[in-house]
């Protein structure tokens, strides 16, 4: 039988991440990959519990999954990831679902390989693993990447922070920081592979380390990655605000490699509310950081998560966000609605907001942030920056798309064998969301 699997992917980068060690592991076990659903002999879906529309999106997949599954004997159906963390709804996907044969979670999917078997000897039983802080780190899993110029690297699991409105210490259990020697062999061992660009992923990475005995801390560990040769470009994401220190800011001033962009979430501009969030920094606290940033590192680009409409938010914590948006001048930002979730303190408060406060509130917060992203991506115009290639443009075949330092997307025309290089292009358009421009040899300026 040819073993051919389909993967989907819900919700962060950490759930990317975790997809491309799960294909990893199957390639070895020669499944090979399709994007076509209905050539797969199995379905994994990697779920994400971050906000209500995520688990409706995979109700609405499993929903229409289930006429394949009666339709096709061998079909193998896994659901995996975050969702089946929370014990109420796994057992509510049990009993609404009982065509599913796997389910995995956050810490356990290095047990697929193992559950697929067993499967295959008894297909009549559901097959359940789930660890909540799990010991293992999923070293020296194989793992199949997007690009082969840029990767992923988790450098911790889990998050400590509890903010009051978010699940995912419930789902990835506790902070637990991988050991350097592993995290830099990695990173080596991509550099050695032809990799330029790395991407340091953990819930809050300028945590890492606390758990570790010694004081090796995220800075060190981006000294460390920086020493390496043929590594250009160093991301990370993402920074809590409490963790941001100034032996951390002082080396991003010092730094080649790491790139002049930061993802800060805020999350809302009311000292009030950012409480109650259980965030730890008041937006004085914030503005300080930031401006820290500004004077050490020219032209960084800050970037940022907004939750619009959390339990008790008035109308004037909510112009408190949309004066903080401009004061900052945010260059980029996700922007979410607040989501009940389970087992969460704000989700049992009584004061939530009505949905056509919180939809009216959000789309203020669009109309204010959207000019500011402009009038940021303004200051591009006509300058030169260096630009890694990532790709074919999705709407235009002669476009190549790629990123600069500071995280903007840029559009150029070029030839595909331009892809994987860092090259230079000179912008002449602008939009809120990307810049354009042409390739050129002139000197970059960022
Ligand atoms: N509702 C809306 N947005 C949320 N986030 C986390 N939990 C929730 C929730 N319950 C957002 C935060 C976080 C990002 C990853 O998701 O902005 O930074
Ligand atoms: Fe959730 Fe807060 Fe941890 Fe981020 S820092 S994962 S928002 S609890």
């Amino acid at each position: 039988m040819k073993k051919i699997f389909y993967i989907e992917t819900f919700g962060c980068q950490m759930n990317e991440y975790d997809s491309e060690k799960i294909s990893g592991m199957l390639e070895n076990l020669d499944y090979n990959r399709t994007k076509n659903i209905n050539n797969a002999n199995l379905i994994i879906y990697n779920t994400c519990l971050i906000r209500e529309n995520a688990e409706n999106k995979l109700y609405g997949k499993l929903g229409a999954l289930k006429k394949l599954k009666m339709e096709k004997d061998d079909l193998i159906l896994a659901v995996g990831g975050c969702i089946p963390q929370n014990e109420e709804i796994r057992n509510y996907i049990l009993d609404k679902y009982p065509f599913i044969d796997i389910i995995f979670g956050t810490n356990t999917f290095y047990k697929l390989p193992e559950m697929i078997n067993k499967h295959m000897n008894n297909s009549h039983e559901i097959l359940v693993e789930l660890e909540k802080n799990s010991s293992n780190l999923n070293e020296n899993l194989p793992t199949v990447r997007k690009y082969e110029h840029k990767a992923f690297v988790n450098i911790m699991y889990g998050c400590n922070n509890f903010c009051s409105y978010c699940v995912v210490p419930h789902t990835r259990g506790r902070e637990r920081s991988r050991n350097s020697k592993e995290i830099l062999n990695e990173v080596e061992n991509l550099a050695s592979q032809g990799f330029k660009e790395i991407t340091l992923l953990g819930q809050n990475v300028n945590s890492y380390g606390n758990d570790l005995d010694g004081d090796y801390r995220f800075t060190q560990l981006l000294e460390d990655i920086e020493k390496i040769n043929e590594i250009e470009r160093i991301r990370y994401v993402s920074s809590h605000p409490k963790d941001v220190g100034d032996e951390f800011i002082d080396f991003l001033g010092r730094s080649k490699k790491v790139c002049n962009h930061m993802h800060l979430p805020i999350q809302a501009g009311s000292s009030k509310v950012l409480k109650e969030m259980n965030r730890k920094y008041t937006k004085e606290d914030y503005i300080q950081i930031i401006k820290k940033l500004r004077n050490s590192v020219p032209n960084i680009s800050i970037s940022t998560d907004f939750i619009v409409g959390f339990p008790g938010e008035s109308e004037e914590d909510f112009e408190e966000t949309l004066s903080l948006c401009r004061e900052v001048e945010f260059d980029a930002a996700f922007t979410f609605i607040y989501s009940v979730r389970p087992n969460t303190p704000a989700g049992k408060r009584i004061d939530q907001i009505n949905d056509e406060v919180k939809h009216k509130r959000f789309n203020r917060l669009l109309e204010t942030l959207y000019p500011i992203f402009y009038e940021r991506n303004l200051a591009y115009k006509d300058k030169v920056v260096k630009v890694l290639v990532d790709k074919i443009s999705k709407n235009k075949d002669e476009y190549l798309t790629g990123r600069s330092r500071s995280n903007r997307i840029v559009h150029f025309k070029g030839n595909s064998n331009l892809i994987g290089k860092i090259v230079n292009v000179r912008i002449n358009k602008v939009k809120t969301w990307f810049l354009k421009g042409v390739l050129t040899e002139e000197e970059a300026y960022e």
